[in-house]
């Protein structure tokens, strides 16, 4: 199948060297298609095609992954993709109104990227951090802990400007049961 993608000559080392890893090609589709969405920006058609293509898989079978997992982006997105986590621990810690908060700021809803291509904001799961939440996961990579509409403005105003900004973060609270006697 041709496709208008291709992988530079370096790049197709290093997915050799992935699949050696794996048992199956199927086994390293994750980290082909991350990789790929590294390149590329976001896995349209012919990206799923060239990586089906390398990878010897059915387009079918790389569509399903990744339309399965959220950090893979099938649709074109904002240079800043804004995931903010609305699951149970965030939403009673305000999540809720701080999406409408950054919805009303930005000028779009839930899903959608702004008009100057720089934001795109959606409403996620859980990320694993709901001791410190709200969390808001920017590009895939890095997290804001307990955001508040305050370090959602800074975030913005940093980002317009092009800098990351560096929030602390917040280390998860001790376990409460070591100092327990065992019942
Ligand atoms: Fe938000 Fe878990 S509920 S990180």
């Amino acid at each position: 199948m041709a496709t208008e993608y291709t992988f530079s000559a370096e790049e197709l080392a290093r997915i050799a060297d992935i699949r050696r890893r794996y048992p199956t090609a199927r086994a390293a589709l994750m980290p082909v298609l991350w990789m790929a969405q590294e390149k590329f920006g976001w896995l349209s058609r012919g990206v799923i095609e060239l990586v089906a293509q390398t990878l010897g898989l059915s387009p079918a079978e790389v569509y399903g992954v990744a339309t399965f997992y959220t950090m893979y982006h099938t649709e074109a997105h904002g240079r800043y993709v804004l995931d903010l986590c609305t699951c149970l621990s965030c939403q009673v810690l305000g999540a809720e109104e701080l999406l409408h908060y950054l919805e009303e700021r930005l000028g779009v809803r839930d899903g959608q990227t702004t008009p100057d291509g720089l934001f795109t904001i959606r409403h996620t799961e859980c990320l694993g951090a709901c001791g410190s939440g709200p969390v808001l996961m920017l590009n895939n990579r890095r997290y804001v802990h307990r955001l508040s509409r305050e370090r959602l403005d800074q975030l913005l105003e940093e980002l317009r400007q092009g800098r990351i900004p560096e929030f602390e973060s917040i280390p998860l609270p001790e376990r409460h049961w070591e100092n327990e006697e065992p019942s």
